[in-house]
Protein backbone atom coordinates (compact mmCIF):
# COMPACT_ATOMS: atom_id res chain seq x y z
CA UNK A 1 0.00 0.00 0.00
CA UNK A 2 1.53 3.22 -1.41
CA UNK A 3 1.49 6.39 1.41
CA UNK A 4 -0.55 8.29 -1.81
CA UNK A 5 -4.16 8.58 -1.41
CA UNK A 6 -4.00 9.67 -4.93
CA UNK A 7 -1.74 10.39 -7.74
CA UNK A 8 -2.17 12.24 -10.61
CA UNK A 9 -0.21 12.83 -13.93
CA UNK A 10 -0.66 14.05 -17.32
CA UNK A 11 -3.83 14.53 -16.93
CA UNK A 12 -5.92 15.96 -20.07
CA UNK A 13 -9.66 16.56 -20.81
CA UNK A 14 -10.95 18.65 -23.25
CA UNK A 15 -14.80 19.24 -24.14
CA UNK A 16 -14.65 19.67 -28.00
CA UNK A 17 -12.20 22.37 -28.71
CA UNK A 18 -11.81 23.41 -25.10
CA UNK A 19 -8.49 22.44 -23.48
CA UNK A 20 -9.98 22.12 -19.58
CA UNK A 21 -7.05 20.28 -18.23
CA UNK A 22 -3.48 20.25 -20.13
CA UNK A 23 -1.52 18.27 -18.12
CA UNK A 24 -2.23 18.54 -14.41
CA UNK A 25 -0.05 16.49 -11.84
CA UNK A 26 -0.34 16.56 -7.92
CA UNK A 27 -0.39 13.82 -5.63
CA UNK A 28 -2.57 13.94 -2.26
CA UNK A 29 -0.88 11.53 0.49
CA UNK A 30 -3.01 9.29 2.38
CA UNK A 31 -5.17 11.09 5.31
CA UNK A 32 -4.57 14.52 4.46
CA UNK A 33 -6.45 17.32 3.03
CA UNK A 34 -5.65 18.37 -0.37
CA UNK A 35 -7.30 21.93 -1.44
CA UNK A 36 -7.54 22.49 -5.42
CA UNK A 37 -8.20 26.01 -5.66
CA UNK A 38 -9.18 27.87 -8.46
CA UNK A 39 -11.79 30.34 -9.91
CA UNK A 40 -15.08 29.61 -11.41
CA UNK A 41 -14.41 27.38 -14.86
CA UNK A 42 -11.07 26.73 -13.65
CA UNK A 43 -12.10 22.76 -14.23
CA UNK A 44 -12.21 21.96 -10.68
CA UNK A 45 -15.53 20.10 -11.00
CA UNK A 46 -13.67 18.25 -14.35
CA UNK A 47 -11.68 16.88 -12.37
CA UNK A 48 -13.35 15.49 -9.28
CA UNK A 49 -15.29 13.87 -11.60
CA UNK A 50 -12.78 12.38 -13.48
CA UNK A 51 -10.93 11.24 -10.36
CA UNK A 52 -14.46 9.79 -8.94
CA UNK A 53 -15.12 7.68 -11.85
CA UNK A 54 -18.37 10.08 -12.97
CA UNK A 55 -15.95 11.34 -16.14
CA UNK A 56 -13.74 10.28 -18.24
CA UNK A 57 -9.88 11.62 -19.26
CA UNK A 58 -8.26 11.84 -22.32
CA UNK A 59 -5.13 11.45 -20.92
CA UNK A 60 -3.07 10.59 -17.92
CA UNK A 61 -2.46 8.23 -15.32
CA UNK A 62 -4.66 8.29 -12.66
CA UNK A 63 -4.26 5.98 -9.05
CA UNK A 64 -6.88 6.40 -6.34
CA UNK A 65 -6.78 4.28 -3.26
CA UNK A 66 -4.11 2.62 -5.12
CA UNK A 67 -6.48 1.73 -7.96
CA UNK A 68 -5.96 2.38 -11.48
CA UNK A 69 -9.12 4.90 -12.19
CA UNK A 70 -8.67 4.43 -16.05
CA UNK A 71 -8.63 0.63 -15.85
CA UNK A 72 -10.74 -0.28 -12.78
CA UNK A 73 -13.33 2.47 -12.09
CA UNK A 74 -15.52 -0.02 -10.37
CA UNK A 75 -12.81 -0.84 -7.92
CA UNK A 76 -12.04 2.99 -7.32
CA UNK A 77 -15.52 3.27 -6.21
CA UNK A 78 -15.38 1.17 -3.46
CA UNK A 79 -12.71 3.29 -1.63
CA UNK A 80 -14.26 7.10 -2.50
CA UNK A 81 -17.48 9.08 -1.34
CA UNK A 82 -17.97 12.13 -3.36
CA UNK A 83 -20.11 15.22 -2.00
CA UNK A 84 -20.63 18.17 -4.79
CA UNK A 85 -21.80 21.99 -4.61
CA UNK A 86 -25.69 20.84 -5.04
CA UNK A 87 -26.22 18.67 -2.08
CA UNK A 88 -27.93 15.26 -3.42
CA UNK A 89 -30.17 14.68 -0.72
CA UNK A 90 -33.87 14.09 -1.73
CA UNK A 91 -35.79 16.59 -0.03
CA UNK A 92 -39.28 14.32 -0.27
CA UNK A 93 -37.72 12.20 2.41
CA UNK A 94 -36.74 13.10 6.16
CA UNK A 95 -32.80 13.09 6.94
CA UNK A 96 -33.25 9.69 8.59
CA UNK A 97 -34.79 8.11 5.50
CA UNK A 98 -31.80 9.67 3.26
CA UNK A 99 -29.45 7.83 5.51
CA UNK A 100 -31.59 4.63 5.66
CA UNK A 101 -31.39 4.56 1.67
CA UNK A 102 -28.02 4.65 1.18
CA UNK A 103 -27.81 2.13 3.61
CA UNK A 104 -29.83 -0.18 1.86
CA UNK A 105 -27.85 0.68 -0.98
CA UNK A 106 -24.76 -0.27 0.85
CA UNK A 107 -26.55 -3.38 1.59
CA UNK A 108 -25.81 -2.83 5.41
CA UNK A 109 -28.25 -5.56 7.79
CA UNK A 110 -30.82 -4.00 9.48
CA UNK A 111 -29.20 -4.07 13.13
CA UNK A 112 -26.27 -2.26 11.23
CA UNK A 113 -27.85 0.38 9.29
CA UNK A 114 -29.57 1.62 12.11
CA UNK A 115 -26.59 1.64 14.22
CA UNK A 116 -24.86 3.41 11.31
CA UNK A 117 -27.90 5.92 11.27
CA UNK A 118 -28.19 6.75 14.64
CA UNK A 119 -24.29 7.48 14.50
CA UNK A 120 -24.32 9.82 11.54
CA UNK A 121 -27.18 11.46 12.53
CA UNK A 122 -26.05 12.34 16.64
CA UNK A 123 -22.00 12.72 14.98
CA UNK A 124 -24.08 15.77 12.23
CA UNK A 125 -26.02 17.08 15.07
CA UNK A 126 -29.15 16.23 13.12
CA UNK A 127 -30.67 13.69 15.42
CA UNK A 128 -33.16 16.55 16.32
CA UNK A 129 -33.98 16.91 12.86
CA UNK A 130 -33.70 13.10 11.71
CA UNK A 131 -38.02 13.21 11.49
CA UNK A 132 -38.27 16.02 9.39
CA UNK A 133 -38.17 16.30 5.73
CA UNK A 134 -35.00 17.49 4.53
CA UNK A 135 -37.10 20.33 2.85
CA UNK A 136 -37.01 22.18 5.99
CA UNK A 137 -33.93 22.01 6.18
CA UNK A 138 -31.30 25.14 6.48
CA UNK A 139 -28.64 25.15 3.75
CA UNK A 140 -26.27 24.13 6.59
CA UNK A 141 -27.87 21.21 7.75
CA UNK A 142 -28.79 19.92 4.20
CA UNK A 143 -24.61 19.95 3.72
CA UNK A 144 -24.03 18.36 6.61
CA UNK A 145 -27.21 15.55 5.98
CA UNK A 146 -25.20 14.87 2.65
CA UNK A 147 -22.08 14.38 3.81
CA UNK A 148 -23.71 12.17 6.46
CA UNK A 149 -24.98 10.08 3.53
CA UNK A 150 -21.71 10.02 1.71
CA UNK A 151 -19.70 8.24 4.83
CA UNK A 152 -22.33 5.69 5.31
CA UNK A 153 -20.09 3.16 2.80
CA UNK A 154 -17.36 3.68 5.19
CA UNK A 155 -14.50 5.32 2.54
CA UNK A 156 -11.37 6.10 2.86
CA UNK A 157 -10.91 9.00 0.35
CA UNK A 158 -13.86 11.82 0.52
CA UNK A 159 -14.17 14.13 -2.49
CA UNK A 160 -16.11 17.64 -1.10
CA UNK A 161 -16.76 19.84 -4.34
CA UNK A 162 -17.40 23.33 -2.93
CA UNK A 163 -18.05 22.25 0.21
CA UNK A 164 -19.07 25.16 1.74
CA UNK A 165 -19.78 27.83 -1.54
CA UNK A 166 -23.54 29.66 -0.26
CA UNK A 167 -23.06 28.91 3.07
CA UNK A 168 -23.20 31.75 5.70
CA UNK A 169 -20.16 32.27 7.87
CA UNK A 170 -21.36 29.70 11.01
CA UNK A 171 -22.21 26.89 8.66
CA UNK A 172 -19.06 26.99 6.94
CA UNK A 173 -17.30 27.11 10.42
CA UNK A 174 -19.08 23.99 11.15
CA UNK A 175 -18.47 22.27 7.82
CA UNK A 176 -14.57 22.96 8.89
CA UNK A 177 -14.82 21.35 11.72
CA UNK A 178 -16.38 18.32 10.18
CA UNK A 179 -13.93 17.87 7.83
CA UNK A 180 -11.21 18.21 10.67
CA UNK A 181 -13.26 15.53 11.94
CA UNK A 182 -12.93 13.02 9.33
CA UNK A 183 -9.56 13.89 8.87
CA UNK A 184 -8.67 12.74 12.25
CA UNK A 185 -10.56 9.41 11.88
CA UNK A 186 -7.88 8.98 8.86
CA UNK A 187 -9.91 9.99 6.17
CA UNK A 188 -8.61 11.46 3.21
CA UNK A 189 -10.02 14.72 2.05
CA UNK A 190 -9.75 16.13 -1.25
CA UNK A 191 -11.69 19.40 -1.52
CA UNK A 192 -12.13 21.96 -4.58
CA UNK A 193 -12.96 25.57 -2.98
CA UNK A 194 -12.62 29.20 -4.47
CA UNK A 195 -11.83 30.24 -1.52
CA UNK A 196 -8.01 31.20 -0.15
CA UNK A 197 -9.32 31.45 3.53
CA UNK A 198 -11.06 28.12 3.46
CA UNK A 199 -7.62 25.90 1.74
CA UNK A 200 -5.57 27.82 3.87
CA UNK A 201 -7.11 26.75 7.02
CA UNK A 202 -7.76 23.06 6.21
CA UNK A 203 -5.54 22.00 3.30
CA UNK A 204 -2.21 20.30 4.30
CA UNK A 205 -1.01 20.84 0.78
CA UNK A 206 -2.85 23.36 -1.88
CA UNK A 207 -2.47 22.90 -5.53
CA UNK A 208 -3.88 26.18 -7.48
CA UNK A 209 -5.53 25.41 -10.87
CA UNK A 210 -5.30 28.16 -13.64
CA UNK A 211 -5.59 27.86 -17.18
CA UNK A 212 -5.44 23.78 -17.11
CA UNK A 213 -2.84 23.68 -15.31
CA UNK A 214 -1.25 23.77 -11.41
CA UNK A 215 0.04 27.50 -11.23
CA UNK A 216 1.51 26.59 -7.97
CA UNK A 217 1.51 23.95 -4.92
CA UNK A 218 2.39 23.36 -1.62
CA UNK A 219 2.03 24.08 1.67
CA UNK A 220 0.01 27.51 2.35
CA UNK A 221 3.31 28.33 4.36
CA UNK A 222 5.74 27.05 1.49
CA UNK A 223 3.32 29.41 -1.13
CA UNK A 224 3.54 32.72 0.85
CA UNK A 225 7.09 32.11 1.26
CA UNK A 226 7.85 31.91 -2.55
CA UNK A 227 5.65 35.22 -3.06
CA UNK A 228 7.45 38.77 -3.09
CA UNK A 229 4.92 40.97 -0.97
CA UNK A 230 6.38 40.36 2.57
CA UNK A 231 8.15 43.53 4.29
CA UNK A 232 8.69 44.87 8.08
CA UNK A 233 6.94 48.22 8.40
CA UNK A 234 9.01 50.76 10.57
CA UNK A 235 7.18 54.34 12.23
CA UNK A 236 9.22 56.54 13.70
CA UNK A 237 8.19 59.45 15.78
CA UNK A 238 8.94 62.25 13.36
CA UNK A 239 11.00 62.68 9.86
CA UNK A 240 14.09 63.65 11.77
CA UNK A 241 14.67 60.45 13.27
CA UNK A 242 13.39 58.83 10.19
CA UNK A 243 15.98 60.53 8.42
CA UNK A 244 18.20 59.15 10.91
CA UNK A 245 16.97 55.54 10.67
CA UNK A 246 17.22 55.55 6.57
CA UNK A 247 20.97 56.53 6.86
CA UNK A 248 21.50 53.57 9.71
CA UNK A 249 19.49 50.81 7.28
CA UNK A 250 21.57 51.82 4.05
CA UNK A 251 22.65 48.58 3.88
CA UNK A 252 19.05 47.01 3.54
CA UNK A 253 17.48 49.69 1.34
CA UNK A 254 14.61 50.20 2.92
CA UNK A 255 11.92 52.32 0.99
CA UNK A 256 10.37 55.79 2.99
CA UNK A 257 6.69 57.53 2.74
CA UNK A 258 7.21 60.44 5.41
CA UNK A 259 7.81 58.78 9.26
CA UNK A 260 7.41 55.38 7.50
CA UNK A 261 10.28 52.93 6.63
CA UNK A 262 9.29 49.69 4.75
CA UNK A 263 12.20 47.16 4.33
CA UNK A 264 11.34 43.65 2.49
CA UNK A 265 11.74 40.32 3.98
CA UNK A 266 10.14 36.81 3.99
CA UNK A 267 9.81 37.29 7.80
CA UNK A 268 12.35 35.88 9.44
CA UNK A 269 13.32 36.33 12.86
CA UNK A 270 16.95 37.17 11.89
CA UNK A 271 16.11 39.68 9.32
CA UNK A 272 13.96 41.65 11.99
CA UNK A 273 16.43 40.85 14.75
CA UNK A 274 19.45 42.74 12.31
CA UNK A 275 17.09 45.80 11.44
CA UNK A 276 16.30 46.12 15.14
CA UNK A 277 20.10 45.65 15.70
CA UNK A 278 21.32 48.37 13.69
CA UNK A 279 18.70 51.12 14.67
CA UNK A 280 19.33 50.35 18.98
CA UNK A 281 23.45 50.34 17.84
CA UNK A 282 22.58 54.01 16.06
CA UNK A 283 20.21 54.66 19.28
CA UNK A 284 17.30 55.35 17.18
CA UNK A 285 14.10 54.70 18.86
CA UNK A 286 11.36 52.72 17.14
CA UNK A 287 7.85 54.22 17.67
CA UNK A 288 6.03 51.04 15.79
CA UNK A 289 6.82 48.44 13.83
CA UNK A 290 4.39 46.30 11.58
CA UNK A 291 5.11 42.61 10.20
CA UNK A 292 3.48 41.78 6.92
CA UNK A 293 3.83 38.35 5.83
CA UNK A 294 2.21 37.82 2.41
CA UNK A 295 -0.96 35.87 2.29
CA UNK A 296 -2.69 33.45 -0.02
CA UNK A 297 -4.20 36.12 -1.58
CA UNK A 298 -1.13 37.78 -2.74
CA UNK A 299 0.34 33.89 -3.99
CA UNK A 300 -2.64 33.79 -6.21
CA UNK A 301 -2.14 36.94 -7.54
CA UNK A 302 1.17 36.83 -8.09
CA UNK A 303 1.02 33.36 -9.87
CA UNK A 304 -2.24 33.37 -12.33
CA UNK A 305 -1.44 37.41 -12.78
CA UNK A 306 -4.46 38.56 -11.04
CA UNK A 307 -8.61 37.24 -11.36
CA UNK A 308 -8.62 34.42 -13.61
CA UNK A 309 -8.99 35.27 -17.51
CA UNK A 310 -12.05 31.86 -17.44
CA UNK A 311 -14.79 34.47 -15.21
CA UNK A 312 -14.11 36.69 -18.42
CA UNK A 313 -13.84 34.81 -21.46
CA UNK A 314 -16.88 32.41 -19.99
CA UNK A 315 -18.95 36.47 -19.54
CA UNK A 316 -17.59 37.11 -22.63
CA UNK A 317 -19.16 33.92 -24.35
CA UNK A 318 -22.24 33.76 -22.77
CA UNK A 319 -22.48 37.57 -24.13
CA UNK A 320 -21.42 37.47 -27.35
CA UNK A 321 -23.88 37.61 -30.23
N1 LIG B 1 -19.99 18.41 -19.81
C1 LIG B 1 -19.38 19.53 -20.26
N2 LIG B 1 -19.44 19.87 -21.57
C2 LIG B 1 -18.83 20.96 -22.04
N3 LIG B 1 -18.10 21.82 -21.27
C3 LIG B 1 -18.00 21.54 -19.96
C4 LIG B 1 -18.63 20.39 -19.37
N4 LIG B 1 -18.34 20.38 -18.06
C5 LIG B 1 -17.58 21.46 -17.83
N5 LIG B 1 -17.39 22.17 -18.96
C6 LIG B 1 -16.56 23.39 -19.09
O1 LIG B 1 -15.30 23.11 -18.54
C7 LIG B 1 -14.80 24.21 -17.82
C8 LIG B 1 -14.47 23.80 -16.41
O2 LIG B 1 -15.66 23.48 -15.72
P1 LIG B 1 -15.68 22.99 -14.21
O3 LIG B 1 -14.81 21.81 -14.07
O4 LIG B 1 -17.10 22.84 -13.83
O5 LIG B 1 -15.02 24.25 -13.46
P2 LIG B 1 -15.06 24.62 -11.89
O6 LIG B 1 -15.63 23.47 -11.15
O7 LIG B 1 -13.64 24.91 -11.54
O8 LIG B 1 -15.90 25.85 -11.78
C9 LIG B 1 -15.87 25.29 -17.89
O9 LIG B 1 -15.51 26.20 -18.89
C10 LIG B 1 -17.10 24.53 -18.25
O10 LIG B 1 -17.98 25.35 -18.99
MG1 LIG C 1 -17.27 23.35 -9.88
Amino acid sequence: MSDSAIQVSGLHKRYGEHVVLGGVDFDVPAGTVFALLGPNGAGKTTTVSILSTLDTADAGTLRVAGVDVRRNPRDVRRHIAVTGQFAAVDNTLTGAENLRLIAGLHHLSRRDARSKVDGLLDRFALTDVADRRASTYSGGMRRRLDLATSLVGDPSIVFLDEPTTGLDPRSRREMWSLVRELVDAGVTIFLTTQYLDEADRLADHIAILDGGRIAGSGTADELTRAVPGGHLELRFTDTDVATRAALVLTSVAPSRTDTTLRVDTDGAVRDVRHVLGLLEAADVDVESMALHTPDLDDVFFSLTGGRPASDTRDLQEAIAP
